[in-house]
């Protein structure tokens, strides 16, 4: 077997890191963060639990490890949650009544397309506990 040069290694080293799932899963993350960010989202809603909202109050939204849990297992929750980003919630049909304060979300239509809606939906779906 031929021996390895000293250039090798490195580039041995960047395509075994580009590879490696750990960091695919920290860019899509980060991906999603700004997706999220750029969108408003963040205007009322948070990713972990404890997360408060103005002056001490829930977050306006339900934060979204919250969302991850309740919808664990629903086969329709990709296609709801979808749906209820781009065209909104109903005030007289809460599903966050105690978990947040906003009353209801707004469609979200006129900030995001709705393939990057089901990207953020399958990141928020997936998140961890
Ligand atoms: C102006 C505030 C506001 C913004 C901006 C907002 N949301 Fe919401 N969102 C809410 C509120 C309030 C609820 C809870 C509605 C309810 O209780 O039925 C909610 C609920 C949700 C839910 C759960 C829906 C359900 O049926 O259980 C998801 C998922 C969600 N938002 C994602 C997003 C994403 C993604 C964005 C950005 C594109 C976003 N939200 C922007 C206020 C907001």
């Amino acid at each position: 077997m031929k021996r390895m040069t000293a250039i090798h290694l490195p580039l041995l080293l960047a395509a075994v890191l580009a590879s490696s799932p750990v960091l695919a899963d920290a860019k899509k993350d980060e991906a999603a963060r700004q997706l999220a960010t750029k969108s408003g989202c963040f205007i009322c809603h948070a990713i972990e639990l404890d997360a408060k909202g103005p002056e001490g109050l829930k977050p306006v939204g339900p934060p979204w490890k919250a969302v991850a849990a309740r919808y664990k297992g629903d086969k329709n929750a990709r296609k709801n949650l979808t749906a209820a980003i781009m065209g909104g919630t109903s005030v007289y049909n809460r599903h966050w009544k105690e978990e947040s304060s906003g009353v209801a979300m707004p469609p979200n239509g006129v900030a995001i397309s709705e393939a990057d809606a089901k990207k953020l939906v399958d990141w928020i779906l997936a998140l961890p506990k």
